[in-house]
Parts: C-alpha cells; structure tokens; sequence
C-alpha cells in the first residue's frame, strides 16, 4: 500500500482550515497544521506554531510534506516572499485559496482583498510553484461574526456588501481535499471558482438564519463611518477594517453561479438555507 501522503495545512483552526484538517484526517492523511497558538489544533494533527511570515517556521513546517493546504489572511502580499521562496524550494504540491472577487481583466483589483490574492496568486506561479487556484465565493461560515449581535437582539448591523453566491465552507472543504488528495501526474487545473447556489444579499442571509433560528431577523446596512468605528472598537485591526469598508463600498455583485464544487466533490454545492440550520445551535 502507498504510503499516507503528509499535507501541511496553514490557517488550521480557522473556519475553513479546521474543516480542512477533520476530511484529510478521515481520509488517512498525515496532516501537519502551522497554527499560531497550540490549542487550535486538533486532535492526531502534528502542530507548527508560529506565523506563516516567518520563513524559518514554514521551513520546518514543510519538511517532508507532500502538499500545502495554503491560505494567506493577510492584507497585502509584502510580507509573503519568504513563504513564497521556501515553498519554492520545497516544491510541494500547492492548492491556494484564493478569491472569487479576483478579476482576471483588472489591471487593479476592486479592493484590496481582492489584490492580495491576485498578488498571491501571481507570486506563486511567478515562483514556478504551478498551484492549483481554488477561488472560494463568500463563506457561509462568515455568518458566525453575527453571534453576538443575534445574541443580543434580531437585528444584524453591518456594512452591506454586493450579493455574491455564498458557499458553504465544508463544500470549499471538500474540495479543497479532493484536490490536495489528486494523483500529481494529473494536469494540473484551474482556476477552480467555488460558489454556492443561490445569489445572496447579507439581508437575505439573514432572513434564511432567521428561518433557522424561528425568529423574525433583519439586517440593517449601517454607513461606513459607523461600520468602521463599531468594527474598531471591536479589536479588529485596522488595515483589516478599511479592507472590509474598501470591500463593501467598491466590490461589484457577482451573479456567478457555477458547477466547480460538483466536479471536485461529485455533488452539488450546499445552500445557505441548509447551512443555518446545521448550524442553529451556535447562534443562540
Ligand atoms: N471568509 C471568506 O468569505 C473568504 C472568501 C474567499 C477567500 N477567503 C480566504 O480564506 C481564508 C480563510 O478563511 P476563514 O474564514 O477560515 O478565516 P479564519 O477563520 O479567520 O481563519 C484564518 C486562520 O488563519 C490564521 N492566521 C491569521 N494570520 C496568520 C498568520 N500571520 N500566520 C499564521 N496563521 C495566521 C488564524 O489564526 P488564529 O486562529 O491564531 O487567529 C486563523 O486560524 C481567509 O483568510 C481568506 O484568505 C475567505
């Protein structure tokens, strides 16, 4: 029997790495997580702490490892050339998780979220690293940022952002393993655009949380000023929030709805709807 292939999974207690992590462990893989603080990880993963900008950490994270499950949550791709240098001269097997809001036309991208993963994705290839792209629509799981407010009342305040296709992250998940997974000799693809099924609103989603929860919710769009001052307060970093208020204010709708989840997975990308009601408990 071939010998379980070792996958290095960045962002591992996030909400899609965590996701990441529990199917490549199901499906038998050696699974090493590069995760900022020890108790993140789970359970029969391998921990690196330390931070992916810190080329002497991803050094040691890539020892001996057969593929990189990589997502880059930093605001600009300055600081990614050591990680991008190691990755090189490791060659592992690399699967990015880029963005749906990536304009293959632009010569600027809308905001700067959507620039840092255009720039990431450039890096990459530039570095002759060949990665499979796999560009994730709005997650689902963004909805968790509502618990308190949910807590607390049935209104969800926020900036509003265009309608996108949000997708569930397991579905993202699934895929994402489905392809750190693949036979390497295969061609390599891409980019793969992960969306939901449904063109959603925030007041849309929130609609569809309230059929889950039973309650009556309303999302109220709340102008920048506000959003970014409320969002501070919050702790949130502050190039992080005018990325965010950049974000909502310039990123265009998308109406695109296609069949990647189903290609990767061999099913059909899950609703919102469903979503919600998986995850009902951890709003109350
Ligand atoms: N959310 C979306 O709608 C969306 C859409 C398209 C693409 N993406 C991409 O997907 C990524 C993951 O999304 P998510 O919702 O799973 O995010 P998340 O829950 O915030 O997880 C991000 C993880 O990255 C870790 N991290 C942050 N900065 C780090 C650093 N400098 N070094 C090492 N680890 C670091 C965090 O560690 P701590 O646990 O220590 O904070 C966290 O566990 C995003 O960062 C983004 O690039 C997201």
């Amino acid at each position: 029997m071939p010998e379980a292939p070792t996958i290095l999974v960045t962002g591992a207690a996030g909400n899609l790495g965590s996701e990441v992590v529990d199917r490549l462990e199901a499906r038998g893989a050696r699974v090493r997580c590069l995760v900022r603080r020890q108790a993140g990880v789970r359970a029969g993963a391998e921990p690196v702490v330390g931070d992916l900008t810190d080329p002497t950490i991803v050094r040691a994270a890539l020892v001996g490892v057969d593929a990189v499950f990589l997502l880059w949550p930093l605001i600009d791709a300055a600081s990614a050339h050591g990680l991008i240098a190691e990755l090189a001269a490791a060659a592992p097997h690399v699967v990015y998780l880029s963005s749906t809001a990536v304009d293959d036309q632009a010569v600027r991208q809308s905001d700067p979220i959507a620039q840092v993963h255009a720039d990431m994705e450039a890096l990459l290839r530039d570095a002759g690293l060949r990665p499979v792209v796999l560009r994730s629509d709005t997650l689902a799981s963004n909805a968790r940022g509502w618990a308190a407010q949910l807590r607390a009342g049935d209104v969800v305040a926020g900036p509003d952002m265009a309608r996108t296709a949000v997708v569930d992250e397991r579905d993202v998940a699934d895929a994402a393993v489905a392809v750190l997974l693949a036979d390497r000799g295969q061609p390599v693809h891409g980019p793969y655009v992960l969306t939901g099924p449904e063109v959603l609103s925030r007041a849309d989603q929130v609609d569809r949380l309230g059929v889950a929860l039973r309650r009556r919710l309303r999302f109220q769009a709340i102008p920048a000023d506000l959003a970014r001052s409320r969002m501070l307060a919050d702790g949130r970093p502050e190039r992080l929030v005018e990325a965010l208020i950049a974000a909502s204010a310039r990123r265009p709708e998308s109406g695109r709805i296609t069949d990647h989840v189903e290609r990767l997975t061999g099913r059909p990308a899950g609703t919102f709807a469903q979503w919600a009601m998986d995850h009902a408990a951890e709003f109350s």
